[in-house]
Order: structure tokens, then C-alpha cells, then sequence
């Protein structure tokens, strides 16, 4: 989603992809974060930039500093949406499966989504908190509020992540040379639908004041919701998903929906032009891990029970032992003792 990626990833594409993703993960797994982006030299270290991408890199290293956080989130957070499916996004880390995100696939148009909205976030986020300088607050909101209520705080400042963000992840879908027509409009389309989903994220957060804490008064500002919240949003859009196809509408070729119901394409509906796979079986060419020795739950009637998740092939059980803290004491003043207990568990993974 932050790269250029084209219909067929050539082998330089495919070196691209790998460059990127080894960058995240090791800083992702080094603290203190190898890899500070305070010098325009850096940006240069930075793979998969396309050149207005660099540029904005080049002229806004805080931002960009923001939006490598952003796509660590990104990995994180779809990788925790998706855990109870069959496609758990594990595949956004492997090289060879770049072909499920670039061929336009349900799950692309997630990633993609999940993606311009975690851009979008963070920087909001980045503002308010005084790690940007050139945004802080968001505006007060300009409508009396209610008795008890006043406005305060510090707003999350939606309209610059909005503005920033989108400058930055749609940055590759805008480059003349950038796949096909269609998968373009797909990404384009998909990313407008995360920051709307952001849009409708924007909640009013209040503080309450009085005396002890009584909440007589209540300080308000319009915060945003959490990323995860956000996700498990786009992850019910990602279930309802319209399959599009290319053409002509008017003057120009657009996506519309497939089916027989001639009707535009909904703004907050996520588009896929290409079916997906079922994951049940490892297939490199399809970009499928397979569920085999995936954890299954064996009372759930859900994404995650055993059924569905090992697509009938049955399962294995195993056990598991667990140490908790156990029989806690509190002791006068103050700390509390605890002993560890030993639980065994029953667990199950797909054949
Ligand atoms: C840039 O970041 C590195 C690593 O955090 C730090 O050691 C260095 O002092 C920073 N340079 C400037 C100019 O802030
Ligand atoms: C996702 O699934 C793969 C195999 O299908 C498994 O190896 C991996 O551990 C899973 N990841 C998570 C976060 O559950
Ligand atoms: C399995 O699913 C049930 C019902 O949804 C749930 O209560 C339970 O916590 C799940 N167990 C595990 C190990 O996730």
C-alpha cells in the first residue's frame, strides 16, 4: 500500500517488496529503533518510495518518522483483527505472496483501507500529542455545548492526518506508471473507504471535573477512536465486500458492481476485483498458507471453530500447561504476594 506495485511483480519488484518489509521488521523487533529518520539522507535508506513519496520524505522528516510507525500498526493490528480467519495476514510478510495484494483481492482492499486509515491516525494522533511541529490541536468544534459540558483539551487534529495521509498513500496509485486502470480505481477507491471509516471514528472524549469527582462539569474534545476499533469496522466491510468489474460508464471506464443490480459503487463499501482463494490449502501461486496446525476452537461456532477454520480436514488435540498467578494476598501496606498455580488446558490445531 505505501509502494508501487505493479499487475505482475517482476523480480525487482519482488526485491522491493522484500527490501520493505525487512526494513519494518527490524524495526520492528529493535528497540531503540535502529533506523531514526532525522537527516534527508535517510530517506534515501527508505525502499519502495515512489519519487513525490521521497520528496514529501525529504521535506517533512517528523512526518515520515510518523508514518513508519504507521506501518507497524498497520502489520500489527490486521494481523490481531484477523487472527480468529483462515487468511490471518501473516502473508503481508512474505515476499512471495506480494501477487494476493497486487491483483486486487478482498484482502488487498483491506490492507489497503487499513493502511490509509493508520496513516491518517497516527498523524492526527502525532499532532496532538506535539511530535509533529507543523500541526498541534484540531479545531474546537463550533457548536454551544450542552450544560455541563465545555470544550477543552486537545483534539485530535483529523484534517491534517486526512490531508497529509492521503498525500502520502495514494501517492503511488496517482503515478502515471502504476498498474493497470483498474487496480488503481480498486486501491484509490479502497483507501477513500478507510479514511471514511476514520472519518466516522471521530467521537466526543470527555474529562470529568468537580469536586471529588462529582463530574458537575465535563471538559469535551473530538477524539478518535482506537485503531482497533477501526479495524474490526473495515474487517466487517472487508466480510460484505463488492466484487467490481471495469467498465465503461459515460465517458470513462469505472468499477461497478458485477452483479446484475446496476448501481454505482457505494462510498463506504470496500471493492475486489479478483475472488480470493479459500486458504484452506497451502498455495504459493494463490498466496495461501494453508490452515494446517493452525489453532482451532473447538466450542466456537464462529470464523475460528474448528470446522471452518480446518475446513473439514479434522483436528489434533494437545495440552497445554498454563501458569497463572494464584491465591493472591493483599498485605497491609502495601503489596501483595501471589503463588503460581498450574493449569492444564486442552487445545486443539487443524490436521
Ligand atoms: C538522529 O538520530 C540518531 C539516532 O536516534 C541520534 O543518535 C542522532 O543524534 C540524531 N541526529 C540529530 C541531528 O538529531
Ligand atoms: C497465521 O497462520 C499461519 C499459518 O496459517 C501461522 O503460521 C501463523 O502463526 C498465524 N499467525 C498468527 C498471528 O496467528
Ligand atoms: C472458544 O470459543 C468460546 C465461544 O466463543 C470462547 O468463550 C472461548 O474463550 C474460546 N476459547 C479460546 C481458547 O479462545
Amino acid at each position: 500500500p505505501f509502494l508501487l506495485i505493479p499487475n505482475r511483480p517482476s523480480k525487482k519488484m519482488t526485491l522491493y517488496w522484500l527490501l520493505h518489509v525487512c526494513f519494518c521488521s527490524r524495526a520492528l523487533s529493535h528497540t531503540p529503533v535502529s533506523l531514526h529518520i532525522n537527516q534527508t539522507h535517510h530517506c534515501k535508506l527508505l525502499p519502495g518510495l515512489v519519487s513525490s513519496q521521497a520528496q514529501l520524505c525529504r521535506s517533512n522528516l517528523e512526518l515520515m518518522q510518523t508514518i513508519i510507525a504507521a506501518a507497524r500498526e498497520v502489520k500489527k493490528t490486521c494481523q490481531k483483527t484477523f487472527a480468529d480467519m483462515r487468511w490471518n495476514c501473516s502473508s503481508i510478510d512474505i515476499p512471495r505472496f506480494v501477487l494476493l495484494f497486487s491483483t486486487g483481492t478482498r484482502e488487498s482492499a483491506f490492507v489497503y483501507a487499513l493502511s490509509a486509515a493508520a496513516i491518517s491516525h497516527t498523524i492526527a494522533r502525532a499532532c496532538t500529542s506535539g511530535d509533529l511541529r507543523l500541526c498541534s490541536c484540531g479545531p474546537i468544534p463550533g457548536e454551544i455545548p450542552e450544560p455541563g459540558y465545555r470544550w477543552g483539551g486537545c483534539a485530535d487534529n483529523l484534517h491534517y492526518g486526512l490531508v497529509m495521509g492521503s498525500k502520502f498513500s495514494d501517492a503511488p496509485m496517482k503515478m502515471k506508471k502504476a498498474g493497470s486502470h483498474a487496480n488503481k480505481l480498486m486501491h484509490l477507491h479502497n483507501s477513500e473507504v478507510g479514511r471514511q471509516a476514520l472519518r466516522d471514528a471521530l467521537v466526543m472524549k470527555c474529562k470529568c471535573h468537580g469536586v471529588s469527582g462529582s463530574c458537575s462539569i465535563r471538559t469535551c474534545w473530538r477524539g478518535l477512536q482506537d485503531l482497533k476499533d477501526i479495524a474490526m469496522d473495515l474487517k466487517t466491510k472487508y466480510l460484505s465486500a463488492t466484487k467490481v468489474v471495469h467498465r465503461p460508464m459515460g465517458t470513462r471506464k469505472q468499477l461497478v458492481p458485477k452483479d446484475i443490480d446496476i448501481r454505482p459503487v457505494r462510498e463506504n463499501e470496500l471493492v475486489y476485483l479478483q475472488s480470493s482463494p479459500d486458504f484452506c490449502a497451502k498455495n504459493d501461486k494463490l498466496g495461501s498458507i494453508g490452515t494446517q496446525d493452525r489453532q482451532c476452537n473447538k466450542t466456537s461456532i464462529g470464523s475460528d471453530s474448528c470446522d471452518l477454520m480446518c475446513c473439514g480436514r479434522g483436528y489434533n488435540p494437545y495440552t497445554e500447561k498454563l501458569v497463572e498467578r494464584c491465591h493472591c494476598k493483599y498485605h497491609w501496606c502495601c503489596y501483595v504476594t501471589c503463588k503460581k498455580c498450574e493449569r492444564i488446558v486442552e487445545r486443539y490445531v487443524c490436521k
